[in-house]
């Protein structure tokens, strides 16, 4: 069995980050989003491993390298432009040759791992195994709508009416039957090869298509909120470990990180968070649910609920909660009057002031 790992894309939904960066790179907890997915690869036992990569390719690539420190043999596939999830199962077919294989949404984050439906496809004689799970806003997601036995009626790619609450899980498995339904399909109304038509196609050719439940949590990481929301899930099962230096002015109270190199004077660290190495926080409060990365500074700041990136500042700000913070960001108090917001913003940066 091979894996197939999507980290190409445009990662609209993201933006201002995706313009500079890859979106499965953004970390969770500290960790880039993309590695818990080649773990979870890993530990189901699979080691050869093909990596879609569009425009940030350069980037991807030097976060994972040959893939051997994950126990992986990577080869990257390039893809031109982003045109479809079975496109890249089109542009992998020489990759994959006749092997089945699991083909993993680099965005998306999913507790519990892969490995029980790994081993039950590999007892199976499916030709394709999806997953669901029930959402809020099905219109986000690909759906699935299911017949009273349990087998697959219909799967639409984020339907204006969705016919269920089931959506597909981002993580997929497939017999080399499916190389004949993505070249059979023609692209969507919104000009992409849509996995979902080449799932129906492969039900309506008399494949064996099999849905199964995930029980664990599950997030696409496309939306701010769901990032915000996969941090906070990780923070909550981290195991607390003091490497940097806290002074004894500072509280430090519930599940804590701090990494090597990072220095707290003077302030109020509420679990579960993270701070990175070399970072600074002093006279601060960093509350729940926070992952600050390395070589940030937070100084006569509140933080919570937020991921704030490597080499990033807040000075002088209360509070900043659910909040993305970019790569080498500074964020701080204007001085001076009349009292007023100085923005300096990149294009699709959303911010919201207090009064
Ligand atoms: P999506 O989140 O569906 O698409 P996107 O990355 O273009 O994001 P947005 O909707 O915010 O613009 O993609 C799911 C995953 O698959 C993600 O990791 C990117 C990757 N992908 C590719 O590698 N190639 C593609 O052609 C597409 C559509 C996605």
């Amino acid at each position: 069995m091979k894996a197939l790992v999507l980290a190409g894309g445009r990662g609209t939904r993201l933006r201002p980050l995706t313009h500079t960066s890859a979106k499965q790179l953004v970390p969770v907890a500290n960790k880039p989003v993309l590695y818990y997915g080649l773990e979870a690869i890993r530990e189901a036992g699979i080691t050869s491993v093909g990596i879609i990569v569009g425009d940030t390719a350069d980037e991807v690539r030097r976060a994972v390298g040959d893939g051997a420190r994950f126990g992986l043999e990577v080869t990257y596939i390039p893809q031109e432009e982003p045109l479809g999830l079975a496109h890249c199962v089109l542009i992998a077919r020489e990759f994959l040759g006749d092997d089945p294989f699991v083909m993993y949404l680099g965005d998306n984050f999913l507790i519990g791992g892969i490995a029980g439906v790994v081993d039950a496809f590999r007892r199976s004689r499916h030709d394709a195994q999806i997953l669901l799970t029930r959402v809020a806003e099905p219109r986000f997601y690909g759906v699935a709508e299911l017949g009273p036995g349990g087998e697959i009626l219909g799967l639409e790619e984020k339907p204006e009416h969705p016919r269920s609450d089931l959506a597909i899980v981002g993580v997929y498995i497939f017999s080399p039957a499916v190389h004949e339904a993505v070249r059979a399909i023609t692209p969507s109304a919104r000009g992409e090869l849509e996995i979902t038509d080449a799932v129906t196609w492969l039900i309506g050719n008399g494949f064996r298509v099999h849905s199964h439940f995930v029980d664990g949590y599950w997030r696409d990481t496309g939306r701010l909120q769901d990032m915000l929301e996969c941090n906070r899930i990780v923070l909550e099962l981290i195991e607390p470990d003091v490497r940097g230096t806290v002074d004894g002015l500072s509280e430090v109270t519930g599940r804590v990180v701090v990494e090597r190199g990072a220095v707290v004077e003077n302030s109020i660290l509420r679990g579960p968070i993270v701070v990175g190495a070399d970072t600074k926080i002093i006279n601060s409060y960093v509350g729940p649910f926070t992952s600050i990365g390395a070589g940030c500074v937070v100084e006569r700041a509140e933080i919570d609920y937020s991921m704030v990136l490597d080499g990033s500042s807040v000075r002088g700000v209360s509070r900043v909660s659910h909040s993305l913070i970019g790569r080498n960001v500074e964020v701080s108090r204007a001085t001076g009057v009349p009292n007023t917001h100085e923005l300096m913003v990149g294009d699709h940066s959303r911010i919201q002031v207090g009064a």
